[in-house]
């Protein structure tokens, strides 16, 4: 079984670079590798809830010869299964890709009623860009099923990209107990260290699905998360959809069609600037990690909150002034007594003192340079690069 043959690096190399880094040198920010171009192609599956932004993402994904498109998973979520299914066929079509299977993902998260956000995507989950049936159909299996069967097939091969809340990736976990220890990585759109955008405390994909991201991160899968932190910052422009509908194929003019409604909407709602690429960040964060800065961070996830539920809640045994000092930092990861939540009468036996429970297991992006990241964007949806 090759759990170790990351492209570029390995499970264990991942999970120890930053914190050896940052511990020996002081750097606060190291990249993940950047998967391999030309005739190695990266394995990946997108998990997805299309979605004006997811739309852009696998139209994105579509167009990067860096990657193996295992699958394409779409889940409950922007708006209901109904039409993330269909959207999702339908960016395949455009693509021409039609041979990437599409597998029906779940209808709803593994405990909560579905929260949708049709407000922002459109009742049709593409901004009201409309476009034909999708000829194409779906394999018969599950998407759950289907992301187990293919990670089985090439343990420790595949990344998983994920873009919408993470009720497939929970449910294909929970069905098969050696499966976590056979994905490469996870490099996800979902959380925020900074606020929320559904609620003040949670970012969308993590706050319809908690439970389900709960699992993930608690998996030991290595973890790349691109939150609100990051992808607040990358605002769609009236020039770059000029640039798009200017593209001479047919996923220049589909991106553009659903980037100029996704535009408009943001102007009839008043807001100053475009809509957010959320989800083609994520993409990018694994394509050209270069363009983003990470840092190492503990992330659970609150489930159990009346105010906070959804919450992606982070610990860097390495952050604020610590940065400064290597040495400091050193010393306080090893010693630095970080308290749980005040025990519960059923917990008052176990010692409150959790520092090994703190270990970092995610790569959160704190930065972006959003020109180059609009580079790549529009340069692939485009056909200019
Ligand atoms: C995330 O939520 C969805 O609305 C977007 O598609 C993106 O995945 C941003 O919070
Ligand atoms: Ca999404």
């Amino acid at each position: 079984m090759k759990t170790n043959s990351l492209p570029g690096i390995t499970r264990r190399e991942f999970v120890a670079s930053s914190v050896a880094a940052a511990a020996a040198t002081g750097l606060p920010f190291k990249s993940p590798a950047p998967p391999r171009a030309g005739r190695n192609p990266s394995r990946v599956i997108v998990d997805t809830d299309p979605g004006v932004d997811d739309a852009l993402a696998l139209l994105l994904a579509l167009r990067s010869p860096e990657l193996q498109i295992e699958a394409i998973t779409p889940v409950a979520g922007n708006v209901p299964l109904d039409l993330t299914l269909p959207n999702a066929l339908r960016m395949v079509e455009i693509a021409g890709q039609t041979e990437i299977p599409v597998a029906a993902g779940a209808r709803a998260p593994l405990l909560r009623r579905l929260v949708t956000a049709a407000y922002v995507h459109g009742e049709n989950g593409l901004g009201g860009a409309v476009f034909p049936e999708p000829k194409i159909k779906p394999v018969p299996e599950p998407a759950a099923i289907f992301i187990r069967q293919i990670i089985r097939k090439y343990p420790g091969e595949v990344t998983l990209l994920t873009i919408g809340p993470l009720t497939n990736i929970a449910t294909a976990l929970n069905s098969d107990s050696d499966l976590a220890g056979m994905i490469q990585r996870i490099v996800m759109m979902g959380g925020s260290l900074s606020g929320g955008n559904i609620t003040p405390a949670a970012e969308f994909n993590i706050y319809v699905d908690p439970e389900a991201a709960r699992i993930v991160f608690q998996s030991g899968i290595p973890i790349t998360m691109v939150g609100l932190d990051v992808t607040r910052k990358t605002s769609l422009t009236e020039v770059h959809v000029q640039r798009l509908e200017s593209g001479q194929n047919p996923v220049s003019q589909a991106a553009a069609k659903i980037a100029r409604k996704a535009l408009e909407h943001t102007r009839e709602q008043g807001f100053l600037a475009g809509p957010n690429m959320h989800d083609s960040l994520a993409v990018a964060a694994f394509l050209y990690p270069s363009i983003l800065k990470f840092e190492d961070y503990y992330v659970d996830v609150e489930t159990a909150g009346e105010l906070t539920a959804g919450e992606t809640v982070g610990y860097s045994p390495t952050a604020g002034d610590l940065r400064r000092s290597p040495e400091k930092a050193k010393l306080a990861a090893a010693t630095m007594p970080i308290r749980g939540s005040a025990p519960t009468l059923a917990g008052t036996r176990s010692s409150p003192v959790v520092r090994d429970k703190f270990v970092p297991n995610a790569k959160v992006a704190l930065d972006v340079d959003s020109g180059r990241f609009f580079d790549l964007l529009i340069g692939r949806l485009s056909g200019a690069s």
